[in-house]
């Protein structure tokens, strides 16, 4: 496939050429054997990268398996990408192959790597040199033929400074590096994207699509973009639904796109983007969820398909819709709001409804939510959800 066919094929959108030569160099090396790291911010778009490795690969016919790294607990990593044996450890009652040997002639992507213990480091590095690893609890070495590539959003090369991650590790992965720019360094693609969102969620959502203004378009490529592409798809997101005017001012933008200090990402703070998430996302979501609903509802009124008590439900249901669209933000968000009581259980109603819509698969409800997967994890933690 040629570059316009692999960003219609993955659905990438931006024309600026470090994004183009960052697809070119994975397309070249797709045909290798050779360990790719691709860096850059969160939310830039780095997930692409190892599918357009795989699928430009002879190995396209074979697995592609996605591991986050720093989603799964210590405790189990070893198990989950090398295997255990059975009774290796409490509750190891079957053996198990691990990530290595399920993807063996495929791909193996490894997302947030610098998440890795070091002595999980010492094992994939042994798997990289010599293709030999031991499942858990195993004296048995066994072979494997897996293609890897990582990714990280921190600078390992400050990592391997503060003694986290092993320097020789690094160079092994690290045989060909792929960066990903920033949103604010690619300023001609942002208009664009937003375009492309807007227009996917009126879709989505059965209404039209939003429009910026000259003045608004301005605003939009001017701002920082601290959070990058995911940012951006939700400021999309949240507009389109939110808005009851379909024609957006930099007024209305503005409440949209937070000032730098009171956005908590790894510019500022050193912490993962991916992890942020303020009491206006989790408002903005549980409206998200709540309009879901009344849609189906009326859906099913359309269709006569529902009983006359349930029908002056869906009429109250209405009149809260109405009450979305007229939502204002406070101009100034005066105080932080700390974590009421009844928001941590909207929270938790938000989580358990997308869960349960995703059949509890953690990942897919995490995408739904437009949370990271470490996100989810912590929420359902402190919310005692296990
Ligand atoms: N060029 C692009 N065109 C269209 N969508 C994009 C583009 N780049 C990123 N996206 C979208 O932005 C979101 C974030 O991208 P992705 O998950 O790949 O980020 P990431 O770099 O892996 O971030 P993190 O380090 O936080 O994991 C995804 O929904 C992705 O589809
Ligand atoms: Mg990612």
């Amino acid at each position: 496939m040629d570059l316009s066919q692999i960003k219609q094929r993955f659905g990438i959108i931006g024309n600026c050429t470090e994004l183009m030569s960052a697809i070119e160099v994975a397309r070249q090396v797709a045909v290798t054997d050779l360990s790719v790291l691709v860096t850059g911010e969160s939310g830039v778009g780095k997930e692409f990268i190892p599918q357009i490795i795989h699928y430009e690969s002879p190995r396209k016919h074979n697995v592609y398996i996605a591991v986050n790294c720093g989603a799964i607990p210590e405790g189990t990593i070893d198990s989950e990408l090398f295997g255990h044996e059975k009774g290796a450890f409490t509750g190891a009652t079957e053996t198990r192959k691990g990530y290595f040997e399920e993807a063996d002639g495929g791909t193996l992507f490894l997302d947030e790597v610098a998440e890795l213990t070091l002595s999980t480091q010492v094992r994939l590095l042994r798997v990289l040199q010599t293709g030999e690893f031991i499942k858990v609890g195993s004296s048995k070495v066994q072979k494997t033929d897996v293609r890897v590539v990582a990714a990280t959003n921190i600078n390992l090369r400050n990592a391997i400074a503060s003694g986290k991650f092993r320097e020789d590790l690094y160079y092994r992965l690290n045989t060909v590096p792929i960066r990903l720019p920033a949103l604010r360094e690619r300023k001609g693609d942002i208009h664009l994207l937003f375009k492309k969102f807007a227009l996917d969620f009126a879709d989505k959502y059965h209404i039209p699509a939003v429009r910026l203004d000259d003045d608004a378009v301005q605003m939009l490529t001017a701002y920082r973009w601290p959070g990058n592409i995911r940012q951006l798809k939700s400021v999309a997101e949240q507009i389109s639904i939110l808005e009851p005017d379909r024609h957006i001012h930099p007024e209305i933008l503005s409440r949209y796109l937070p000032s730098d200090h009171e956005v908590n990402l790894p510019v500022v703070t050193g912490e993962k983007s991916a992890d942020y998430l303020s009491d206006r996302d989790i408002i903005f979501k549980i409206l998200f969820q709540l309009r879901r609903e009344v849609e189906e509802l009326k859906q099913k009124v359309e269709s006569g398909n529902i009983s006359a008590p349930a029908q002056s439900k869906v009429a109250a249901a209405k009149l809260l819709i109405d009450e979305i669209d007229n939502y204002e933000e406070p101009k100034e968000a005066a105080e932080p709001i700390s974590e009421s009581v009844s928001l941590q259980d909207a929270t938790r109603e938000l989580i358990i409804k997308a869960l349960e819509r995703n059949g509890g698969k953690r990942q897919a409800t995490a995408q739904e939510l437009g949370f990271s997967e470490r996100t989810l994890y912590r929420k359902i933690k402190e919310l005692n959800l296990e």
